[in-house]
């Protein structure tokens, strides 16, 4: 990336503090320095057990130290803090997250992020249960709160044999955030009011008071206590909508069919469910009190008429198994029909034809059968639409009309879909 694709040379502080996931903020810094920043690195003491000094200054092309009472003739925290544009912690561990947040203050970091005004970006890296911590939990709400920008952290293999919520994002992730934010920088410090309002101008935070539901995963329909008929939905666009439609403001509730739900941020309210009948009732009653509800998941049509107690035997049943299948409620239409004035219903159509024509029809047909506000039509298979990391969607209105199209990344999709159906509702709908 060069200057100029990243705005004017800008002084960036990168704080590293001690955690294995050092080793990939090297290429972080070497990120922000070929986009051609001044980036000081200011690690730990712990940081520089992971990762060292000289690496750090070859890589920065800057002296680096971790001392408070080195260059105090400088006052030196305090002038890499005045000096600083961007400060991005990565990875911060939950030590530091806890110092920032109690504004504690013991070594050259946590004093220059205390004596700045820049933004700061911040990519978490620990183990799951330390995550997930009512503490660790109540820091970073604090933070956010005081406009702290996180990033990550992901879901994955962790240090040891373990894997869940922890691992740090990955470093171009962090870049791009970082310069996100540093495009955004020189605004001070902001109340969380300055905070919507300046990011309702920058088209974020626009969803701020808005009560959203979300369903995402696959229903399982068992037959017998170990099998299930399901599908291969791996919930990723509707958490990603849930994510996106979180940073924006919205307070989301998620239903969650059969995923993993660990990296989504603390403050989504996670609903877990399996079977249809179980989605139906939880997204009814969430539904209730909620200003939109989007319809993600992908829920079966049918479930055995009956579930067998035991194990199904192959020596009961011979050569061939039959199973008689019930028709599932169509929840989506009976959100639809049941919804309030004001309320948005959302659905998704997910279907295999792949004719461009042929798919709006089938998406035309489905919406008019369905009877939501807009439909997000896409087209599925054996290597696309499931499971995969980018989606290509059309939304449709009622009248059948297509008011966007997007493909990309289904966090990008995601967010042009909140765009096409929610940013422009009026305040006064929000509450109806
Ligand atoms: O989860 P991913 O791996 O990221 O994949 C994303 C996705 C492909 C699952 C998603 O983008 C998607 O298309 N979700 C809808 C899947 C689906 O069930 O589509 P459908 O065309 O069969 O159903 C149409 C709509 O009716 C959907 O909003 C569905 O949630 C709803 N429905 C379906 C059946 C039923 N009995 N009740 C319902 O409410």
């Amino acid at each position: 990336m060069t200057p100029d694709a990243a705005g004017p040379r800008a002084t960036i502080v990168v704080g590293v503090t001690g955690g294995i996931a050092a080793y990939k903020a090297v290429s972080l810094v070497r990120t922000l320095v070929l986009a051609g920043h001044d980036v000081h690195v200011v690690p730990t003491e712990a940081a520089l057990r992971f990762v060292g000094a000289p690496t750090w200054e070859a890589i920065s092309r800057n002296p680096v130290t971790t001392q408070l009472y080195e260059g105090v003739d400088q006052v030196r925290h305090v002038a890499l803090g005045q000096l600083a544009e961007l400060i991005v912690i990565a990875p911060a561990t939950a030590n530091t997250l806890a110092k920032l947040a109690h504004g504690l203050v013991d070594d050259l970091l946590t004093n220059t992020v205390l004596a700045s005004n820049a933004p700061v970006v911040v990519a978490p890296a620990m183990h799951t249960e330390m995550w997930r911590n009512a503490a660790t939990q109540a820091n970073v709400a604090t933070l956010r709160e005081r406009g702290v920008t996180f990033v990550g952290p992901a879901s994955g293999r962790l240090t040891g044999n373990d894997t869940g919520a922890g691992r740090m994002a990955e470093p171009d992730e962090i870049a791009e955030t970082a310069l996100a934010a540093l495009k955004r920088r020189g605004r001070g410090p902001r109340s969380r009011r300055a905070r919507i309002d300046e990011a309702s101008d920058a088209g974020r935070l626009d969803l701020d008071g808005l009560r959203l539901v979300v369903t995402a995963g696959g229903t399982r329909e068992p037959f017998d206590p170990v099998r299930f008929l399901g599908n291969r939905s791996s919930g990723k666009q509707g958490m990603a909508i849930a994510a996106a439609a979180a940073a924006r403001g919205a307070s989301v509730t998620l239903i969650a069919a059969n995923i993993g739900t660990d990296a989504l941020p603390a403050t989504i309210d996670v609903v877990d469910v399996s079977t249809t009948l179980e989605l139906e009732k939880a997204v009814t009653d969430a539904a209730a009190g909620a200003d939109a509800v989007v319809m993600a998941a992908a829920v079966a049509d049918y479930r055995p008429a009956q579930v067998q107690q035991g194990k199904i035997k192959k020596e009961h049943t011979g050569e061939r198994l039959t199973v008689e299948f019930v028709v599932n409620p169509d929840i989506l239409a009976e959100l639809s029909a049941a919804k309030r004035e004001g309320q948005t219903v959302i659905g998704f159509a997910a279907e295999t034809e792949s004719d461009p024509a042929t798919l709006l029809e089938l998406g035309r047909k489905k919406i008019a059968r369905k009877g939501c506000d807009f439909l997000v039509v896409n087209n599925v298979g054996w290597n696309h639409g499931f499971a995969t990391d980018d989606n290509d969607i059309v939304v449709l209105n009622r009248a059948g009309d297509i008011v966007m199209e997007a493909s990309g990344s289904k966090l990008s999709v995601a967010d042009r879909i909140l765009d096409a159906t929610l940013s422009g509702r009026e305040e006064s709908t929000r509450h109806a």
